[in-house]
Order: structure tokens, then C-alpha cells, then sequence
């Protein structure tokens, strides 16, 4: 799992594990899509999820990469329960920024991520080329790899680490390593306490301006029917087989 020569994700990024099914509800995906993508699927950052391992399941191979995955798995482990701990103490804090726990206690929530980072720790140490060391902007993978490339609570939610420049580059080496007829999807579009990205507007001029199609997909979160945001990305001019 380690590939040396790459840094370790700074320790104030949480390591997070959450289960294919919040992956689904975040990123307005079912279980049927992910088992129809034509190709394998990308997560990243890909933390301590459970996605890859129950995706696979489905018959969707997913790759996860992440700057963590340098680190010997027990230290992943505890980065991942020390991710779990914070998560409790700020779904108590502050319990109006985590609607999405709402049907649920907290801590049924919360056992949710611990069976997704069991999974995770089973899955990565059975099949570590799955989990693939590598850090935004720079990514590993050759052109169009991917047939779908997830990125969830990152590129937005620090924004003390990812300002408008490095986005712009981290955003376009996702799509760079997507199909052309795939898509990348990023979500959250707001950082740790809820405040919006306050250049989105220019930050998707930008992308134009690589040739990248932007669009703001929302769509009713299936807790409270209140409205999700995921920042949908596709290369411009993308040329269907069909067309070449
Ligand atoms: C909050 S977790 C998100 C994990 C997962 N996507 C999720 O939604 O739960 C943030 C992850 O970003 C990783 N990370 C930090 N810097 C990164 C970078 N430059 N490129 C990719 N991943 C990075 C961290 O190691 C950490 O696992």
C-alpha cells in the first residue's frame, strides 16, 4: 500500500470512513449506476471509506487514492478512529451543521463509518493496489482512466489548504484523468462550518477557460428533501465514439 516519495496528508485533514451508501446519498448516486459504469471508478481523496470494498461487490471496480495510503495501515487506522472522534464531538457541538444524521442517532451514524473503516482495513490489506498513494494535483493515472472520478470533502471543505489555484489545478488532473465520456463529481461545495465557496463562479470561468464543463447539480437530500449541491465537471470537447 505505501509508495515512497509521497508526503502524508497534513494531520489536520480528517481521515474519514464512510460506507458506500452515504457516498450514494452525497454524490445523488444508487447502487445500479455504480454496477453499470463501464469502466472502473475513481475515489479520491479515497480516506478510510468503505466504497471500494462494497463497490466491488457490485461489480464496480474502484480505485482510492490518497496521500494517507504512504502511511503503514495501522496508522491509517488511527488516523481514520481519530477522524471518527472528532466527527462525534462536532455532530455534538454543533448538531444544526450535520442534518444528514438526523433520521439517524449520532451514534447509529457513527457506526456506520466504523464498519466502513473495518471494510477498508480488511479490503486495503488484501488488495493494496486499490489504494494507490497519491496527492492533488498530481495523480498517477494516465489520461481517461476513469469512467467516473468521485472527490468528496476536500477540495471545498479546507479551504485553509486548497485556495483558488490549487482547486483549478486539482479539479482539472480529475477530469484530466477521467473519460471523456465520463464525469467528476465534488462535493461539498461548503467548507467545515457551512460556509459556501465564495469564488465558485469564477473558479467555473476558469475551467472553461481549460475546456472543462462545469455544471451545479442539485438534487433533494433524502433526509429533510433539502436541497444537495455536487459540482459536476466534463471535458469540453469531449468527442463521442460514436462521432470519431
Ligand atoms: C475528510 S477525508 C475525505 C475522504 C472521503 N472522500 C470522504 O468523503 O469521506 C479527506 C482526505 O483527504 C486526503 N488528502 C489530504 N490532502 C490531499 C491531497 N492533496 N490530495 C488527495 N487527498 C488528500 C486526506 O488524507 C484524507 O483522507
Amino acid at each position: 500500500m505505501a509508495v515512497a516519495g509521497i508526503p502524508p496528508e497534513p494531520p489536520d485533514v480528517l481521515v474519514t470512513s464512510r460506507p458506500l451508501d452515504e457516498y450514494c446519498a452525497l454524490f445523488d448516486l444508487t447502487r445500479a449506476q455504480l454496477a453499470a459504469l463501464p469502466g472502473p471508478l475513481l475515489d479520491c481523496p479515497g480516506g478510510a471509506a468503505g466504497l471500494a470494498a462494497e463497490a466491488r461487490d457490485l461489480g464496480c471496480r474502484v480505485i482510492a487514492a490518497d496521500p494517507a495510503y504512504a502511511l503503514p495501515l495501522p496508522v491509517v487506522a488511527d488516523r481514520a478512529l481519530a477522524a471518527r472522534a472528532a466527527m462525534a464531538d462536532a455532530m455534538a457541538a454543533r448538531p444544526f451543521l450535520y442534518p444528514s444524521t438526523l433520521p439517524h442517532r449520532p451514534e447509529r451514524y457513527l457506526r456506520s463509518w466504523d464498519r466502513a473503516r473495518r471494510l477498508f482495513a480488511a479490503d486495503s490489506a488484501a488488495h493494496p493496489q486499490r489504494y494507490v498513494a497519491a496527492a492533488l494535483p498530481r495523480l498517477p493515472f494516465a489520461d481517461g482512466t476513469f469512467a467516473l472520478t468521485l472527490s468528496g470533502y476536500l477540495l471545498f471543505a479546507y479551504p485553509e489548504l486548497f485556495g483558488p489555484e490549487h482547486q483549478l489545478a486539482a479539479l482539472a488532473e480529475l477530469v484530466r484523468v477521467t473519460s471523456p465520456d465520463g464525469e467528476v463529481r465534488v462535493q461539498p461545495l461548503h467548507d467545515g462550518r457551512g460556509r459556501r465557496c465564495g469564488h465558485l463562479d469564477p473558479l467555473r470561468y476558469a475551467l472553461g477557460e481549460c475546456r472543462i464543463a462545469s455544471e451545479v447539480r442539485r438534487f433533494p437530500r433524502a433526509e429533510d428533501g433539502r436541497t444537495r449541491r455536487v459540482l459536476v465537471l466534463r471535458a469540453a470537447d469531449r468527442r463521442r465514439r460514436a462521432d470519431m
